[in-house]
């Protein structure tokens, strides 16, 4: 596609002009791009493209509908961009985002497994082969004694060469998926900029997205480390920090969040939505909807790093009692919030009420504001998910969390976030020319 914008002329009003024509002025119309059939526009917040080769574009309205130069500069670059390319470029967002959600759920099972210690350095290539031949195994698994989760363990139950082989292999096989996720991400990222499909507005993005994978990895091992130094006391269980824990899980969520964000802005249609009060309610309300998301999966993050869902195994009531007493048993009080296996809970199961009331009462309000039926249906599945997760959330507490379960609801959230994240995606707020 031609469509040139480096120099500058002046053309008659009401020209049409097709791609491969150079005008040396793009002056683009309100009117006209809301006239164009929206299936062949897709727009970001910075740019519109052409999809089919027979668009064309009004020139020279009034100067009060011009769109800036900087806004032209963006229109050209992404109008140079085949709407084919664009649409790859999103699929391997999406794709990107799908790596994250896989990574969450290995990292899930991993710790519920308790198979998160069992490979006690980090080595960027050496991590890669797991031990070989026998003796390379036995070696492995001296190495693990050495640290206190095997010497916690082994109290219990004598652990054999075979057991310490499948928690391995569970933490290696997450690992190895976070660096599957970079190459993933980095080969295509290369190969899509040397071919110039990566408009200018993403670029930048796509270095914070490598910035934060990386992040993601340090955090991991930043995690993994608490683990294996922190030395318990007689009662207490080797774990990882509930602090890193809930850092490593909230970072990979914002990462998924924004390659999904960023994927669905490539491959969705854009829709105007009316400029009416309703609609402008909601569009702020989905913003509170996402972060309320993410603040209940952060705290889930602390009952998962204190083990606090195997206290308190009913609902609704704490042991027949709406106020738990050990609720601020810990000094200074603010601990209690991050430390007390009670309190997280307590937060948990209260901020997960609040955020299912918000999601209805959003849903309620969408009920009866005017919506294109995309929007709506990412709106009931937001509402269905919610009483899902809720659900999910019931039974893993009265269930003494079992694996299978635990790992589902955790899960489970990703699938709500990402409910939330495509209801406001649907509703953004379109760029004005
Ligand atoms: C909006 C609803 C909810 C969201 C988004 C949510 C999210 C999460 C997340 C992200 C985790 C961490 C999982 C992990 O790292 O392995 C978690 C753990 C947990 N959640 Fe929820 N949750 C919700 C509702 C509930 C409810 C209503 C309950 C029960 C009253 C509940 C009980 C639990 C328990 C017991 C755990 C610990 C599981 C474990 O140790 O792996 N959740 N939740």
């Amino acid at each position: 596609m031609s469509l040139f914008l480096h120099c500058f002329r002046r053309l008659p009003s009401n020209t049409f002009i097709s791609h491969n024509s150079s005008p040396s002025r793009l002056l683009i119309c309100k009117q006209c791009i809301q006239e164009v059939n929206l299936t062949t526009v897709k727009s970001s917040r910075t740019f519109y493209s052409a999809r089919g080769k027979s668009l064309r574009f009004c020139l020279s309205p009034p100067k009060a509908w011009m769109i800036s130069l900087r806004k032209a500069a963006t229109v050209s670059n992404s109008l140079e961009i085949s709407a084919q390319a664009q649409k790859i470029v999103g699929t391997w967002l999406v794709g990107c985002a799908g790596m994250c959600f896989g990574a969450v759920i290995l990292g899930g099972v991993t710790r519920l497994t308790e198979s998160g210690l069992s490979m006690v350095d980090w080595k960027l290539v050496k991590d890669m082969k797991p031990p070989g031949s026998e003796a390379e195994w036995i070696e492995e698994f001296e190495r693990y004694k050495q640290f206190p989760e095997y010497q916690q363990m082994s109290n219990e139950k004598e652990m054999t060469l075979s057991d310490f082989k499948f928690i391995f292999y569970m933490e290696w096989a997450h690992r190895m998926w976070g660096r599957t996720t970079g190459m993933v991400f980095l080969l295509p990222a290369l190969y899509f900029l040397r071919k110039g499909w990566v408009s200018k507005a993403l670029k930048p993005r796509l270095a914070a997205f490598a910035g934060l994978l990386g992040f993601q990895g340090f955090l991991g091992w930043y995690m993994v480390k608490s683990g294996l130094e922190e030395k318990p006391g007689p009662n207490d269980v080797a774990r990882v920090s509930q602090y890193r824990l809930a850092a490593h899980l909230g970072s990979a969520f914002i990462l998924y969040t924004l390659f999904l964000w960023q994927g669905l802005t490539h491959l969705l249609t854009p829709i105007q939505m009316p400029n009416v009060k309703s609609v402008n309610r909601l569009r702020g309300l989905a913003h509170g909807v996402m972060t309320a998301v993410f603040v209940t999966a952060l705290s889930g993050a602390f009952v998962a790093g204190l083990d606090a869902g195997l206290t308190y195994n009913s609902y609704p009531k704490m042991a027949d009692k709406w106020i738990p007493d050990d609720l601020w048993a810990f000094s200074p009080k603010w601990k209690n919030i991050f430390e007390n296996p009670t309190t997280v809970q307590f937060n948990h199961r209260h901020l997960a009420e609040s955020t299912v009331v918000l999601i209805g009462g959003f849903w309620w309000m969408a009920k009866k504001a005017p919506m294109h039926p995309r929007a709506r249906l990412a709106v009931n599945l937001l509402l269905g998910m919610a009483f899902g997760q809720a659900t999910l959330g019931i039974t893993t507490l009265l269930t003494y969390v079992p694996t299978p379960v635990a790992a589902v609801h955790q899960s489970g959230s990703l699938v709500l976030l990402s409910f939330a994240v495509w209801v406001a995606h649907e509703l953004r707020r379109l760029p004005k020319l």
